[in-house]
């Protein structure tokens, strides 16, 4: 139903004949595994764009040496069939019968995406590298040390080959979307805009608020029922920042939630473990202090990893933010 592009070249000139006819683009970078919180994107992108190409790439400039490169989820066949299900309405069609759905699947191999080729030894890697200084040691980068800079340079390679008008990303990954916005803006690309770079909110289990991820496939049974329980803690952690607590009671409730469920995930044989829970600045990623909201009424990050079993799990909410 569309073309699957495996080459630069070949998605190009795709993409002049999009130009040529003066249509829009949207564009949403995964690494497939696909799920509903991708499709969500994917919506977006359909409501806002002539048209909308999604890319399937696992980056291996993102993985750390110890990290689940090998095991990443790999489910093309799924993928395409889930690409191919969502239609939308157009918006350009007043009766209603058009429909719009993706319409490009960009699936680079790994030499097309590395050309001076990539290696997982960051100190024996060669080639072109983008590091938005300042901003990818806090967080998540503290500890995953050389996650943004993977991110940053395939992002970047992407949106160089893409083209596109407008990007979307997940809130889920909230210092990703605001790293990559600042990073288009440094780098003064057109390609998309900082105002084209759309971030949309998380997806949700319905059950237990479990951010949809690809990752979540890793866990068994009994891991999966105990895994809602860092959503949990942030709107503890939400709760008690709204009650007046600051930074300090907010991230202590939510610590010490995550810790009593732990114990008592121990008793049923599933190892739960806190990597952290934090409240940061949008904009500086540095750590908020107790003031409940900053000055100029910008939310503030409450975010999070916790390991459950072997799965790292990661979330955010924002906190006052109207
Ligand atoms: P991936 O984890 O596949 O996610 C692709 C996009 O989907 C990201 O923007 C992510 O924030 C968004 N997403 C994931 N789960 C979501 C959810 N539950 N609700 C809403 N959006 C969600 O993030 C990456 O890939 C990579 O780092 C990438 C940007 C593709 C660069 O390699």
């Amino acid at each position: 139903p569309f073309p699957i592009f495996t080459t630069v070249d070949a998605y190009r000139e795709w993409r002049r004949k999009a130009m040529v006819e003066g249509k829009s683009v949207g564009f949403v970078p995964t690494m497939g595994a696909l799920h509903d919180g991708h499709m969500s994107l994917v919506r977006h992108s359909l409501l806002q764009n002539d048209l909308t190409v999604l890319s399937i790439f696992v980056n291996p400039a993102q993985f750390a040496q110890n990290e689940d490169l090998a095991t990443y989820p790999r489910t093309l066949e799924a993928d395409l069939t889930r690409m191919a299900s969502l239609a939308l309405p157009s918006p350009a069609s007043p009766a209603g019968d058009a429909l719009r759905s993706v319409s490009a699947l960009f699936l680079p191999t790994v030499k097309e995406m590395y050309p001076s080729g990539i290696v997982q030894n960051v100190d024996e890697q060669r080639g072109t590298f983008i590091d938005v200084k300042g901003y990818g040691h806090q967080m998540e980068g503290q500890s995953r040390p050389t996650f943004f800079r993977g991110v940053a340079t395939v992002v970047t390679k992407l949106f160089n080959a893409i083209e596109p008008t407008h990007a979307y990303f997940g809130q889920k990954d909230i210092q990703q979307a605001l790293l990559l916005r600042r990073l288009v803006q440094d780098l003064l690309l057109s390609h998309p805009t900082p105002q084209n770079l759309h971030i949309v909110p998380t997806l949700r289990s319905s059950s237990d608020g479990l951010a949809l991820s690809s990752r979540n496939v890793y866990l068994t049974a009994p891991e999966r029922d105990v895994a809602g329980v860092l959503y949990a803690a942030l709107k503890r952690g939400e709760e008690v920042w709204k009650a007046g607590g600051g930074r300090d009671g907010a991230v202590r409730n939510a610590t010490e939630f995550v810790e009593s469920c732990a114990r008592d995930a121990e008793a049923k044989g599933v190892h739960v473990k806190l990597d952290y829970i934090e409240m940061n600045d949008p904009e500086t990623f540095e750590i908020v202090d107790w003031d409940t909201r900053l000055e100029d009424g910008r939310p503030v990050i409450l975010s999070g990893a916790v390991w459950v079993g072997k799965t790292r799990l990661i979330d955010n909410i924002l906190l006052g933010d109207a």
